[in-house]
């Protein structure tokens, strides 16, 4: 087993993982190991990786089976390989929010891995959140009231042709498109057991949850701001700065990401690959 060193990110999630090549070094047992990290840090963070589209399908495929995104452009002869793209003359970016990918789905996707082939000079970070940190800080009056709670989710508002960025025209071609696609709906668990750790996290997120289950809109909007507000908060995030041949790859169930769009006129170009999960339960 090669000998690396898992860093805690010193902020409310993520980690640093040093002294692995992914491209070479995917034992069972390094998996396993990197499995049980991911289950207790969220997300984990790799640098200098010189990874091929095969090398980050092969480390993808130690996890599960890859997810072709139904919505993203794909790398040429890769679709495995979503592209997360931003041109100099574009202005919207892809992830700009804060949100959980997949949640829309009924089995919903277990990670995402993105691999960072150009950044610009400055800004493009990630920010991540951790949705069981902000559980374990709710107090037991309010743990109390999410018992039992079901949340909606959709892909139609973000993904189909009623989209925002589809109805403002925003300059998203050859980047996102098949809106007829978006046809997902889901309803999951609000407070769901986080199937490798064992740890509640809070399962709704700002990008595709669109109601709880059996409460007007008027009940369940400033409710879910609530929890908004409060996952949002300082203390459960982390602010990743990319650097080419840097990896992250997070836990959709156990975390939020936001991509920083304050890079105007220059280029960003990432490699996602998502993996697919299982039902989740309360
Ligand atoms: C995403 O939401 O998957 C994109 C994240 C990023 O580009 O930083």
């Amino acid at each position: 087993m090669s000998n690396f060193e898992i860093q805690p990110s010193g902020g409310g999630v993520g980690a640093f993982v040093d002294g692995i090549d992914l491209a070479n070094d995917l034992s069972d047992n390094v998996t396993g190991a990197l499995r049980s990290a991911l289950g207790e840090h969220g997300v984990l963070f790799f640098r200098d990786q010189k990874l091929t589209p095969e090398g980050q399908i092969a480390f993808a495929e130690k996890f599960g089976e890859i997810n072709v995104n139904r919505f993203f452009a794909h790398v040429d002869g890769y679709p495995q390989i979503a592209q997360v793209l931003k041109e100099p003359d574009q202005t919207k970016n892809i992830g700009g929010g804060w949100h959980t990918d997949h949640t829309y789905d009924t089995a919903p996707a277990m990670g995402s891995m993105l691999h960072a082939i150009e950044t610009p000079p400055h800004g493009g970070d990630t920010m991540y959140a951790s949705t069981c940190r902000a559980y374990e800080t709710l107090s037991d009056g309010f743990k109390k009231t999410l018992e039992g709670l079901n949340a909606l989710h959709s892909s139609r508002h973000v993904f189909g042709p009623q989209a925002r960025y589809v109805r403002k025209g925003e300059d998203t071609a050859g980047r996102l498109g098949n809106n007829e696609a978006a046809t997902q709906d889901s309803t999951h668990p609000l407070v769901i057991t986080h199937p490798i750790s064992g740890k509640k996290s809070i399962y709704v997120n700002p990008g595709f949850t669109i109601g709880i289950e059996g409460w007007s809109d008027a009940e369940a909007e400033p409710f879910l701001k609530i929890l908004y507000d409060h996952i949002a908060k300082p203390e459960h995030t982390y602010r990743f700065q990319w650097a080419p041949g840097s990896l992250a790859f997070w836990d959709n169930r156990a975390t939020w990401h936001y991509a920083v769009n304050d890079y105007h006129g220059e280029r960003r170009l990432m490699h996602r690959i998502t993996i697919e999960g299982e039902a989740l339960a309360a």
